[in-house]
């Protein structure tokens, strides 16, 4: 049996091992990995593990006693750290299903009517960012789908504006902010407990820490949401023929291929484990990567170019994972499909053509464009 020391690790500096490297340029150091093999370690003071391949994947997904959300980044960062986010089995599964109905298939049905009267108005003429768009229709189009519209939207963005930054901007706490938005939420869920309602806080109010989990998953949702609307806009200038209804839907598949938001994820060995012959200690931080999986020559025929039509076949087992998988899958994943879908639909109707901007993936508690993207509709 080989021990976790033994896998190959990219270039590290000296002193620091590969923190610095990590804090500066992530997405090059997971690279430098993955051309390694399919596993390998990085030096972050504890044992640390990536892995990219299929096994995996599928093993850190699926085995939820194991490889636990406690202990992982996401706690790090206060607008994650808690809820069903850091809800670890045996809690997760009874928990999950309390969750899963609001947040499932049927009742998008009720929501959508919500989300296309928040988009009244919106489809720009001439010249856009298309980042800055997304970034103000999809709050928007959260507090719909949650509130109704009835949260302050100044106070929301406040909110949320801190996740786009770099680290450690995300990390650092904000009592008074998180105080007043966490009555702000309490005085929303006793209305609706009071009056009743049909939007996802009036569904949240009724479980018990119902309020906390609206706003961690709005803290998950919005801009992995905003990022993937304003990515796909962007391609969809530059390729015209998906610019059609039927188009939308392969066009943000393929974009989330090529720029998961969720571009790593993080957990915790909850006790020893063998994986192919690597013996990994309890207390491992066991990493895997959506951004890599997807881009995995081994797999993806020409993985760097923008082809929607490569959906046309099923995307290879555990590799195509921009909403995770397993029970941990994104809560809010038929939301964002919902979200994504009616704002690029209040685009057709008019030619797109891209103007100028930088795709370019930057890394941070999600992978976002560097921008600005500007397009011209019209
Ligand atoms: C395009 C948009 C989105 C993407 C790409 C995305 C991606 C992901 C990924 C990759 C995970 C799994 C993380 C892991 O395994 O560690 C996840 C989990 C989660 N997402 Fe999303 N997400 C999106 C939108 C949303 C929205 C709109 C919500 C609002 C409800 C949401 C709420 C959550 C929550 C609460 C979890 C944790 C689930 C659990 O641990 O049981 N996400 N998301």
């Amino acid at each position: 049996m080989r021990s976790w020391r033994d896998l190959p690790a990219p270039a590290a500096l000296p002193g620091s091992g590969h923190l610095l490297r990590w804090s500066r340029a992530p997405l090059a150091l997971l690279e430098e990995g993955a051309r390694l093999g399919p596993m390998f370690r990085l030096q972050f003071g504890v044992p640390a593990v990536v892995g990219s391949c299929f096994t995996w994947n599928k093993r850190l997904l699926t085995d939820l006693d194991t490889f636990r959300s406690a202990g992982s980044f996401s706690r790090m960062v206060p607008y994650l750290s808690g809820g069903i986010i850091l809800t670890d089995a045996p809690a997760h599964k009874p928990r999950r299903a309390d969750l899963n109905r609001p947040f499932g298939p049927q009742a998008m049905t009720a929501l959508r009517a919500r989300v296309q009267a928040a988009l009244h108005g919106e489809p720009p003429r001439g010249p856009f960012d298309a980042l800055a768009w997304a970034d103000r229709v999809t709050l928007r189009m959260l507090n719909a789908a949650y509130f109704s519209g009835d949260f302050d939207e100044g106070l929301l963005h406040a909110f949320l504006a801190p996740l786009r930054h770099p680290f450690p901007t995300p990390a650092l706490p904000r009592p008074a902010l998180f105080a007043r938005v966490r009555r702000e939420l309490n005085r929303l869920a006793e209305r609706r407990l009071l009056h009743g309602g049909d939007d996802l806080l009036a569904h949240l109010a009724r479980l018990p820490g119902g309020v906390q989990e609206a706003r961690i998953s709005l803290a998950a949702g919005h801009d992995t949401t905003t990022h993937t609307l304003a990515w796909t806009i962007w391609h969809l200038a530059q390729h015209p023929q998906w610019f059609t209804p039927e188009g939308l839907r392969p066009a943000v598949r393929e974009t989330l291929r090529l720029y998961p938001p969720g571009w790593m994820g993080s957990r915790r060995l909850h006790r020893d484990v063998t994986f192919e012959g690597v013996h990994l200690p309890r207390g491992t931080l066991a990493l895997y990567s959506p951004y890599l999986s997807a881009r995995d020559p081994g797999l993806w025929s020409a993985p760097t170019q923008f082809r929607p039509e490569r959906f046309e076949q099923a995307p290879p087992p555990w590799a195509y994972l921009p909403f995770g998988g397993g029970e941990r899958v994104c809560l809010g994943m038929h939301l964002a499909h919902l979200l994504l879908d009616e704002a690029l639909r209040t685009l057709l109707g008019a030619p797109l053509t891209a103007c100028q901007g930088d795709p370019t993936p930057r890394p941070g508690v999600t992978l976002g464009p560097a921008g600005p993207l500007v397009v011209q509709r019209g």
